[in-house]
Protein backbone atom coordinates (compact mmCIF):
# COMPACT_ATOMS: atom_id res chain seq x y z
CA UNK A 1 0.00 0.00 0.00
CA UNK A 2 2.76 2.29 1.27
CA UNK A 3 4.48 1.60 -2.14
CA UNK A 4 1.72 2.75 -4.29
CA UNK A 5 1.61 5.87 -1.98
CA UNK A 6 4.72 6.49 -3.34
CA UNK A 7 4.42 6.11 -6.72
CA UNK A 8 1.33 7.81 -6.50
CA UNK A 9 3.38 10.73 -5.37
CA UNK A 10 5.70 10.14 -7.67
CA UNK A 11 3.26 10.58 -10.13
CA UNK A 12 1.74 13.67 -8.79
CA UNK A 13 5.20 15.31 -8.25
CA UNK A 14 5.64 14.93 -12.86
CA UNK A 15 2.56 16.77 -12.96
CA UNK A 16 4.69 19.98 -11.70
CA UNK A 17 6.77 19.60 -15.47
CA UNK A 18 9.78 19.93 -16.44
CA UNK A 19 10.19 23.84 -16.22
CA UNK A 20 10.18 25.77 -13.06
CA UNK A 21 8.50 25.05 -10.71
CA UNK A 22 5.65 28.23 -9.37
CA UNK A 23 5.44 27.94 -5.92
CA UNK A 24 2.97 29.55 -4.07
CA UNK A 25 5.13 32.11 -1.86
CA UNK A 26 2.13 32.27 1.39
CA UNK A 27 2.56 28.08 1.31
CA UNK A 28 5.83 27.83 2.28
CA UNK A 29 6.66 25.08 4.96
CA UNK A 30 7.70 26.37 8.20
CA UNK A 31 9.69 23.36 9.18
CA UNK A 32 11.45 20.79 6.79
CA UNK A 33 12.45 17.85 8.05
CA UNK A 34 14.66 15.80 5.70
CA UNK A 35 15.66 11.83 6.21
CA UNK A 36 18.88 12.07 3.81
CA UNK A 37 18.74 8.40 2.55
CA UNK A 38 21.03 6.55 -0.35
CA UNK A 39 24.20 7.85 0.04
CA UNK A 40 25.53 4.41 0.33
CA UNK A 41 23.45 3.14 -2.84
CA UNK A 42 24.76 6.04 -4.82
CA UNK A 43 28.39 5.37 -4.16
CA UNK A 44 27.95 1.43 -4.82
CA UNK A 45 26.36 2.86 -8.24
CA UNK A 46 29.75 4.11 -9.28
CA UNK A 47 32.10 1.64 -7.83
CA UNK A 48 33.24 4.08 -5.04
CA UNK A 49 32.84 3.04 -1.03
CA UNK A 50 30.36 3.47 1.10
CA UNK A 51 32.24 7.16 2.61
CA UNK A 52 32.44 8.46 -0.75
CA UNK A 53 28.21 8.68 -0.49
CA UNK A 54 28.41 10.41 2.27
CA UNK A 55 30.92 12.82 1.24
CA UNK A 56 28.51 13.97 -1.82
CA UNK A 57 25.60 14.19 0.62
CA UNK A 58 27.30 17.03 2.19
CA UNK A 59 27.66 18.77 -1.32
CA UNK A 60 23.97 17.93 -0.92
CA UNK A 61 23.43 19.65 2.58
CA UNK A 62 24.72 22.87 1.82
CA UNK A 63 22.78 22.87 -2.10
CA UNK A 64 19.37 22.38 -0.11
CA UNK A 65 20.38 24.21 3.22
CA UNK A 66 21.04 28.06 0.31
CA UNK A 67 17.46 26.61 -1.21
CA UNK A 68 15.66 26.33 1.81
CA UNK A 69 17.06 29.61 3.53
CA UNK A 70 16.21 31.28 0.21
CA UNK A 71 12.59 30.27 -0.31
CA UNK A 72 12.30 31.55 3.89
CA UNK A 73 11.46 28.46 5.56
CA UNK A 74 12.07 28.79 9.26
CA UNK A 75 13.55 25.08 10.22
CA UNK A 76 15.16 22.80 8.70
CA UNK A 77 15.90 19.50 10.01
CA UNK A 78 18.43 17.19 8.78
CA UNK A 79 18.66 13.63 9.63
CA UNK A 80 22.79 13.14 9.89
CA UNK A 81 23.14 10.09 12.00
CA UNK A 82 20.55 7.85 14.19
CA UNK A 83 21.05 6.25 17.84
CA UNK A 84 20.67 3.21 15.31
CA UNK A 85 23.61 3.93 13.33
CA UNK A 86 26.42 3.35 16.15
CA UNK A 87 25.56 -0.59 14.36
CA UNK A 88 27.70 0.76 10.67
CA UNK A 89 31.11 -0.79 10.57
CA UNK A 90 33.70 1.48 12.67
CA UNK A 91 35.33 2.85 9.64
CA UNK A 92 32.01 4.58 8.37
CA UNK A 93 30.75 5.72 11.66
CA UNK A 94 34.22 7.41 12.60
CA UNK A 95 33.80 9.21 8.77
CA UNK A 96 30.22 10.26 9.88
CA UNK A 97 31.23 11.83 13.18
CA UNK A 98 34.08 13.94 10.84
CA UNK A 99 31.66 15.47 8.62
CA UNK A 100 29.51 18.14 11.13
CA UNK A 101 33.16 19.31 11.91
CA UNK A 102 34.24 19.91 8.16
CA UNK A 103 31.26 21.23 6.86
CA UNK A 104 31.09 23.62 9.98
CA UNK A 105 34.83 24.53 9.22
CA UNK A 106 34.01 24.93 5.40
CA UNK A 107 30.59 26.49 5.65
CA UNK A 108 30.45 28.40 8.74
CA UNK A 109 31.20 31.70 7.52
CA UNK A 110 28.56 31.31 4.18
CA UNK A 111 26.42 30.12 7.10
CA UNK A 112 26.41 33.16 9.09
CA UNK A 113 26.61 35.32 6.18
CA UNK A 114 23.66 33.58 4.94
CA UNK A 115 22.18 34.65 8.38
CA UNK A 116 21.50 31.13 9.49
CA UNK A 117 21.47 29.65 13.23
CA UNK A 118 22.69 26.44 13.28
CA UNK A 119 21.42 24.07 15.84
CA UNK A 120 21.61 20.52 16.94
CA UNK A 121 18.93 17.52 18.56
CA UNK A 122 19.90 14.18 20.04
CA UNK A 123 21.96 13.10 22.66
CA UNK A 124 25.50 14.41 22.63
CA UNK A 125 26.90 11.94 25.14
CA UNK A 126 28.23 9.16 22.93
CA UNK A 127 28.78 11.73 20.11
CA UNK A 128 33.07 12.22 20.54
CA UNK A 129 33.80 15.82 21.39
CA UNK A 130 35.44 17.59 18.49
CA UNK A 131 32.12 16.66 16.91
CA UNK A 132 30.19 18.27 19.45
CA UNK A 133 32.16 21.01 20.09
CA UNK A 134 32.06 22.02 16.50
CA UNK A 135 28.21 22.36 16.39
CA UNK A 136 28.49 23.84 19.63
CA UNK A 137 30.61 26.61 18.28
CA UNK A 138 28.53 26.78 15.05
CA UNK A 139 25.77 27.41 17.75
CA UNK A 140 27.27 29.78 19.41
CA UNK A 141 28.45 32.10 16.80
CA UNK A 142 24.79 32.08 14.76
CA UNK A 143 22.56 32.36 17.73
CA UNK A 144 22.13 36.24 17.00
CA UNK A 145 21.30 35.23 13.25
CA UNK A 146 17.33 35.30 12.12
CA UNK A 147 17.28 33.44 8.86
CA UNK A 148 16.94 29.93 8.79
CA UNK A 149 17.23 27.30 11.83
CA UNK A 150 19.71 24.60 10.28
CA UNK A 151 18.83 21.41 13.00
CA UNK A 152 21.37 18.73 12.76
CA UNK A 153 19.97 15.07 13.95
CA UNK A 154 22.50 13.75 15.51
CA UNK A 155 22.87 10.47 17.67
CA UNK A 156 19.16 11.65 17.56
CA UNK A 157 16.70 8.92 18.15
CA UNK A 158 12.77 9.54 18.14
CA UNK A 159 12.23 6.85 21.27
CA UNK A 160 15.56 8.04 23.07
CA UNK A 161 14.02 11.67 22.92
CA UNK A 162 10.80 10.52 24.51
CA UNK A 163 12.26 8.19 27.19
CA UNK A 164 14.50 10.85 28.11
CA UNK A 165 11.68 13.16 27.87
CA UNK A 166 10.07 11.33 30.18
CA UNK A 167 12.75 10.46 33.25
CA UNK A 168 13.32 14.72 33.25
CA UNK A 169 9.40 15.40 33.65
CA UNK A 170 8.65 12.35 36.07
CA UNK A 171 11.68 14.24 37.92
CA UNK A 172 9.95 17.62 37.87
CA UNK A 173 6.77 15.87 38.91
CA UNK A 174 8.52 13.77 42.23
CA UNK A 175 10.01 17.21 43.53
CA UNK A 176 6.90 18.84 42.72
CA UNK A 177 7.62 21.54 40.06
CA UNK A 178 4.97 20.15 37.77
CA UNK A 179 1.30 18.87 39.26
CA UNK A 180 0.24 15.30 37.03
CA UNK A 181 -3.29 16.67 36.26
CA UNK A 182 -1.39 19.91 34.40
CA UNK A 183 0.59 18.11 32.05
CA UNK A 184 -0.42 18.77 28.23
CA UNK A 185 1.07 18.13 25.05
CA UNK A 186 2.22 21.75 25.58
CA UNK A 187 4.21 20.75 28.68
CA UNK A 188 5.43 17.57 27.10
CA UNK A 189 6.91 19.39 24.22
CA UNK A 190 8.73 21.42 26.53
CA UNK A 191 11.44 18.29 27.46
CA UNK A 192 11.66 17.11 24.06
CA UNK A 193 15.20 18.32 22.16
CA UNK A 194 12.70 20.56 19.76
CA UNK A 195 11.21 22.70 22.20
CA UNK A 196 10.53 26.09 21.29
CA UNK A 197 10.15 25.20 17.43
CA UNK A 198 7.27 24.38 15.70
CA UNK A 199 6.64 20.72 14.80
CA UNK A 200 7.41 19.83 11.04
CA UNK A 201 5.05 20.56 7.83
CA UNK A 202 6.80 18.32 5.59
CA UNK A 203 8.60 15.26 6.09
CA UNK A 204 11.10 14.26 3.01
CA UNK A 205 12.57 11.12 2.77
CA UNK A 206 14.91 10.28 -0.44
CA UNK A 207 16.11 7.12 -2.11
CA UNK A 208 12.68 5.40 -2.46
CA UNK A 209 12.38 4.22 1.33
CA UNK A 210 8.97 4.65 2.51
CA UNK A 211 9.56 4.65 6.73
CA UNK A 212 10.12 7.18 9.59
CA UNK A 213 13.24 4.96 11.08
CA UNK A 214 12.34 6.33 14.53
CA UNK A 215 12.52 10.06 13.34
CA UNK A 216 10.52 12.36 14.54
CA UNK A 217 7.32 10.37 15.47
CA UNK A 218 6.15 12.89 18.10
CA UNK A 219 6.17 15.89 15.95
CA UNK A 220 5.75 14.51 12.88
CA UNK A 221 1.76 13.55 13.89
CA UNK A 222 0.62 15.70 11.45
CA UNK A 223 3.38 16.59 8.62
CA UNK A 224 2.82 15.80 5.18
CA UNK A 225 5.30 13.38 4.26
CA UNK A 226 6.74 12.87 0.61
CA UNK A 227 9.20 10.02 -0.70
CA UNK A 228 11.59 10.71 -3.01
CA UNK A 229 13.37 8.13 -5.20
CA UNK A 230 16.48 10.03 -5.61
CA UNK A 231 19.22 9.30 -3.80
CA UNK A 232 20.86 12.01 -1.08
CA UNK A 233 23.47 13.27 -2.98
CA UNK A 234 21.54 13.76 -5.79
CA UNK A 235 18.65 15.68 -4.28
CA UNK A 236 19.12 19.58 -5.35
CA UNK A 237 17.79 22.70 -4.71
CA UNK A 238 14.77 21.61 -8.08
CA UNK A 239 14.33 18.41 -6.11
CA UNK A 240 13.56 20.64 -2.86
CA UNK A 241 11.50 22.78 -4.79
CA UNK A 242 9.38 19.79 -6.57
CA UNK A 243 8.33 18.49 -3.30
CA UNK A 244 7.44 21.88 -1.88
CA UNK A 245 5.13 22.31 -5.17
CA UNK A 246 4.15 18.61 -4.12
CA UNK A 247 2.97 19.66 -0.22
CA UNK A 248 1.38 22.75 -1.62
CA UNK A 249 -0.85 20.95 -3.59
CA UNK A 250 -2.34 18.78 -0.56
CA UNK A 251 -5.38 19.04 1.10
CA UNK A 252 -4.21 19.97 5.38
CA UNK A 253 -7.47 18.81 7.52
CA UNK A 254 -6.00 17.95 10.41
CA UNK A 255 -8.40 15.24 11.62
CA UNK A 256 -10.94 17.76 10.17
CA UNK A 257 -13.11 17.14 6.94
C1 LIG B 1 21.81 7.32 5.06
O1 LIG B 1 22.25 6.79 3.84
C2 LIG B 1 22.67 8.43 5.42
C3 LIG B 1 23.29 8.56 6.62
C4 LIG B 1 23.15 7.61 7.72
C5 LIG B 1 24.18 9.70 6.87
C6 LIG B 1 23.71 11.00 6.36
C7 LIG B 1 24.81 11.96 6.37
C8 LIG B 1 25.03 12.88 5.41
C9 LIG B 1 24.17 13.10 4.26
C10 LIG B 1 26.16 13.81 5.51
C11 LIG B 1 25.90 14.71 6.66
C12 LIG B 1 26.56 15.96 6.51
C13 LIG B 1 26.69 16.82 7.52
C14 LIG B 1 27.12 18.14 7.20
C15 LIG B 1 26.41 16.47 8.91
P1 LIG B 1 22.78 5.30 3.81
O2 LIG B 1 24.24 5.34 4.08
O3 LIG B 1 21.99 4.45 4.76
O4 LIG B 1 22.49 4.90 2.32
P2 LIG B 1 22.05 3.47 1.81
O5 LIG B 1 20.70 3.17 2.38
O6 LIG B 1 22.00 3.64 0.32
O7 LIG B 1 23.10 2.50 2.24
Amino acid sequence: MLGKIAKWMQSKELTAGKDELELDPNLIPEHVAIIMDGNGRWAKKRGLPRVAGHRAGMKAVKEVTRAANDLGIKVLTLYAFSTENWKRPKDEVDYLMKLPQEYILTELDELIEQNVQVRMLGNPEQLPSFTVEAVLEAKERTKLNTGLILNFALNYGSRDEIVQAIQQLAGDVKCGQVDIEEISEEIFNRYLYTNGLPDPDLLIRTSGEVRLSNFMLWQLAYAEMYFSEVYWPDFSKRELWKAIYNYQHRNRRYGAV
